[in-house]
């Protein structure tokens, strides 16, 4: 049996990170990054395409700065929208698949129910319509065989996030006002990078995924979780009062969605991926989190 060829991109993100972590055995695998590969150079990233011939290529890479994403809408599009196009062709040329990582950021923000992976898009900022315009790109040259896989609040062991943010300056006995008004659900990138590859393993899953962990929290509760397990581990941060807040008090250049939660999709369970309660799945995380930090 010959082993599948997976291509990564964005290695060095937080996504990526936990993914290169995950790598089953018998695939032969690359992963890619700036500065080497950089989804701004158009030929250059069809190029590593077609050279390496994968089978299947995970594109977590992506322009991720929401707020600057509203002044420089043209340079996100380059990436999150364009680039994707071109890898999507390319990967068709080969005959591969394709997962698209993309995000609840495509929807309005606004609602009650969890995002369903039919309900209208509506995106109430520039990141949100570069990252659908790529998932757009991507089903225009892979509609069978290119997945989207939105998820939502993303946090890993690298990179800046919530997580790793609200513990430093905890342990820095700051006060903190976090918002309470934002709903929605924390993702553990490590469950997700293994949903991603038993994604690349299945030749028939549907267009578009939502992955979260499971449960519906705002950022305020979040925080108040992440200084309960904190404390739990140990940690001191006794000094650091957490206070909730509305968006109001923090605003930022782009808007943020007031309605976050998606459906976990069912096509997860036939490919062996279960839902792991948000909090559970916190305190599964931190322990690695504070290794990669204070370890
Ligand atoms: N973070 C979240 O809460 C969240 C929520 C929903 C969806 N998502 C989606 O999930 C995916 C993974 O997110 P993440 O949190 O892992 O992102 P991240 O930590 O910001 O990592 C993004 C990766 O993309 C790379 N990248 C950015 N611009 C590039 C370029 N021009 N050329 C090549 N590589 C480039 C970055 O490289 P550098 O290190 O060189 O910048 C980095 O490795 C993204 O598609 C994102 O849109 C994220």
């Amino acid at each position: 049996m010959t082993s599948k060829r997976v291509l990564l991109t964005g290695r060095h993100g937080q996504l990526g990170t936990e993914c290169g972590l995950l790598i089953p055995p018998s695939v032969e695998f690359l992963a890619l990054d700036r500065p080497e590969f950089d989804l701004a150079d158009l030929h250059g990233i069809r190029q590593a395409v077609l050279d390496f011939k994968p089978d299947v290529l995970l594109h977590t890479a992506a322009w991720t700065a929401v707020d600057k994403a509203e002044s420089c809408e043209e340079e996100a599009l380059l990436i999150n929208a364009k680039a994707t196009e071109v890898l999507a062709e390319a990967v068709n040329d080969l005959g591969g698949r394709m997962a698209y990582v993309s995000t609840d950021y495509v929807f309005s923000g606004e609602g009650s129910q969890p995002w369903r992976e039919t309900d209208a898009v509506s995106p109430l900022n520039a990141y949100g319509r570069t990252k659908l315009a790529g998932e757009q790109a991507l089903h225009a040259h892979l509609p069978q065989r290119g997945h989207v896989v939105r998820t939502s609040w993303l946090y890993g062991r690298r990179g800046a996030n919530f997580v790793r943010t609200m513990l430093r300056l905890m342990m820095e006995g700051r006060d903190l006002q976090v918002v309470d008004d934002q709903k929605g659900s924390p993702t553990w990138a490590g469950g997700l990078g293994q949903a991603l590859w038993a994604l690349s393993e299945s030749e028939d899953a549907p267009a578009i995924l939502h992955f979260t962990d499971g449960g519906i929290t705002s950022w305020f509760e979040f925080a108040i979780a992440i200084r309960e397990l904190g404390l739990e581990n140990q940690l001191s941060l006794e000094a650091s009062a957490v206070r909730p807040c509305s968006s109001s008090a923090y605003p930022t250049p782009a808007k943020r969605p007031s309605w976050s939660p998606m459906h976990f999709s069912d096509a997860w369970k036939g490919l062996g991926i279960q839902q792991v309660p948000w909090r559970k799945q916190l305190a599964l995380a931190l322990p690695i989190l504070l290794q990669e930090d204070h370890g």
